[in-house]
C-alpha cells in the first residue's frame, strides 16, 4: 500500500503499513478552517482520521459532512491537557491554535497555552505512538520583519510583550520544542 497526500508519500513496507488496515491520522484543530479541509483530504486518501478539537474557534459545521463516515471520528478535547487516544496513530498534525488576530486578543491565555502546553501534549502523544508529527507554524514568527522576503536564515524582529506576542511567541516556542523532540520522533 502507498498513501499519498500533500504532506508526504509513505511507501509501504517501512513500518507505516498496517496489516489489513488504513493509516490513522490525528488532526488536532481539525474542526477549523485548515483542519477541516485536511480531514477531508486525508479521508479521500484512505486514512482513518481522528479529529481532536475543543471548538473554541472551529465549528462543528465544518466537519458535519464527514461525521457519518466510518473512518472519521470527532473528539471534543482541549489539547492543552494530556489525554489518551486508544489504538495506533501514524501521523499527528498539530493545527490547534486560535489563528486570527481577533481570536488572540479575545483569548490570549488560551492562545499561548495552545502553542506551548498543547504542542508538548501532542509531541508526547506522537512519541508514545511512534507517529510522524507535523506542526503548522506561521510567518508571524518573524514579528515585524526587517528583511523581505524572509529566508530561513532570518530570525525575526519580535516584540515579546506586544498584543500579538501570545501567538508569535507561542509559535516560536512550538518550533523550538519540536526541534528539541525531533531526534526522538519518527523521521
Ligand atoms: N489560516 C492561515 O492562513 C494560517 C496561516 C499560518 C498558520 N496557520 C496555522 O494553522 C493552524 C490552523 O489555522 P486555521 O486558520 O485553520 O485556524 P482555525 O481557528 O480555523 O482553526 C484552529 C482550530 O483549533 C481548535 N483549537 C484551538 N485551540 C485548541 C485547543 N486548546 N484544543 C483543541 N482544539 C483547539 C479550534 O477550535 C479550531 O477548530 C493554526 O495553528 C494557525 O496558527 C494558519
Amino acid at each position: 500500500m502507498s498513501v499519498t497526500t500533500g504532506l508526504a508519500v509513505w511507501p509501504g513496507g517501512d513500518g507505516f503499513e498496517h496489516v489489513g488496515g488504513a493509516l490513522r491520522a490525528m488532526v488536532a484543530g481539525g474542526a477549523g478552517f485548515l483542519g477541516s479541509h485536511l480531514c477531508e483530504r486525508l479521508l479521500a486518501d484512505g486514512y482513518d482520521v481522528v479529529c481532536v478539537d475543543n471548538l473554541s474557534t472551529g465549528l462543528a459545521e465544518n466537519i458535519r459532512h464527514v461525521l457519518d463516515q466510518d473512518s472519521f471520528t470527532f473528539r471534543n478535547t482541549d489539547v492543552v491537557q494530556p489525554f489518551d487516544l486508544a489504538g495506533e496513530v501514524d501521523l499527528v498534525v498539530y493545527l490547534a491554535s486560535p489563528a486570527s488576530p481577533a481570536d488572540h486578543l479575545r483569548m490570549p491565555i488560551e492562545t499561548s497555552r495552545a502553542g506551548s502546553e498543547g504542542t508538548r501534549t501532542l509531541l508526547e502523544l506522537a512519541l508514545h505512538k511512534k507517529a510522524r508529527f507535523v506542526l503548522a507554524s506561521t510567518s508571524e514568527v518573524y514579528g515585524d520583519p526587517a528583511v523581505h522576503p524572509q529566508p530561513e536564515s532570518y530570525w525575526g524582529n519580535i516584540n515579546p510583550v506586544g498584543p500579538r506576542a501570545v501567538y508569535v511567541e507561542a509559535k516560536r516556542f512550538s518550533e523550538a520544542l519540536v526541534t528539541a523532540y525531533r531526534k526522538h520522533l519518527r523521521g
